[in-house]
């Protein structure tokens, strides 16, 4: 089989690596080799952390995406991420490191139903969270992250009618924010979805002290009773400036890595999910990006994200708006 015929096939680059190699070392060679930068995500694998040049959440991972002099960006993160980064650095190569790691969230809105439902709400403007396809975003007057969504919502005169997609819980906790009737696409992150309320509760009576940390695609029940609500870096930072010194944090345990690092003294928690017989939230697409594929990735340089002039040049509007606006 060729290289790419392992692509199609696999999603990814399923070839065997020499046992005696350190993945860490061999991939930050052909880092400095290929002038490669390596954008991780904080819901990534820790060890992909340790070796990440840029660790963010989406908005961040958007804008170093745009501003770097690599000439290879190699995503660790899910697809959307990727394909924002190819949009916004056409020049570069951007490569992921298994095209299988997408988004419940992104794949929960599809161009045709969603250009439907469109049609179906005349006079809108359309505010499409980053967790979409491309052919979503060309669909797209502006789109958001969950770092900036209120601002992107109130960047908008209030008499201006609008839809909001994909996320429902998103989408009501953005209406709840800024007072706005947001027409919401009904879409959900299954992660999100899936912490359980009982078992937060139980947490929180054991550990009375400890506050509630959510990121805004959780349901309103757990928002409800959350102490703050912020993206990946918003929650980050709150943990670092605030007093407490327990968290119960309900959102993908990867992110628990950065909290851990950046105060060591403090106690964070992983929030339950519903079902009992995982230990914590995990999101199996973010989980599939692992060192032996960043390595085959960077050494042959595959797989690639590829997007046609038309869709970059559609799709990157909405995106480069949202950037001027943050
Ligand atoms: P942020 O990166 O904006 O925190 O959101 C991450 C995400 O994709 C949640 O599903």
């Amino acid at each position: 089989m060729i290289l790419s015929d392992l692509v199609s096939h696999y999603g990814f680059l399923n070839l065997p690596v020499p046992e005696h190699i350190n993945l860490k070392e061999e991939i930050l060679r052909l880092k400095k080799e290929k002038n490669a930068i390596l954008l991780a995500h904080f819901y990534q694998h820790s060890e992909i952390q340790e070796i990440a040049d840029f660790i963010g959440d989406s908005l961040a991972l958007a804008q170093k995406a745009q501003n770097n002099s690599a000439d290879i960006i190699v995503f660790a993160g899910v697809h959307f991420m990727a394909e924002t980064a190819k949009i916004l650095s056409p020049q570069k190569k951007v490569l992921i490191p298994d095209l299988n790691a997408g988004c419940s969230l992104a794949d929960s809105c599809n161009p045709q139903d969603f250009k439907q439902f469109i049609d179906e709400h005349p006079n809108h403007k359309v505010v499409s969270y980053v967790n979409t396809s491309a052919a979503i975003k060309m669909l797209t007057d502006v789109v958001c992250t969950s770092s900036n969504v209120v601002k992107i919502i109130k960047s908008f005169p209030k008499e201006q009618q609008l839809i909001f997609a994909p996320d429902r819980n998103l989408g009501r906790y953005v209406a709840q924010q800024t007072g706005r009737d947001l027409v919401v696409w009904n879409g959900a992150c299954t992660i999100h979805e899936r912490f359980s309320l009982e078992k937060i509760l139980e947490l929180k009576q054991q550990f009375p002290d400890a506050k509630i940390l959510s990121h805004p695609e959780c349901t309103q029940p757990i928002l409800a009773v959350s102490d703050f609500i912020g993206s990946t870096a918003h929650i980050l930072e709150f943990s670092k400036t605030d007093s407490a010194q327990t968290y119960i944090v309900v959102t993908e345990s990867g992110i628990l890595y950065k909290m851990r690092e950046a105060s060591p003294q403090k106690t964070f928690i992983p929030a339950p999910p519903n079902d009992s017989t995982c230990a914590c939230n995990d999101c199996e697409f973010m989980r599939l990006i692992t060192l032996k594929k960043i390595y085959t990735t960077l050494l042959y340089e595959l797989p690639e994200v590829q997007l046609s002039a038309e869709v970059i040049e559609k799709a990157r509007k909405p995106i480069e708006r949202m950037l001027e606006l943050s």
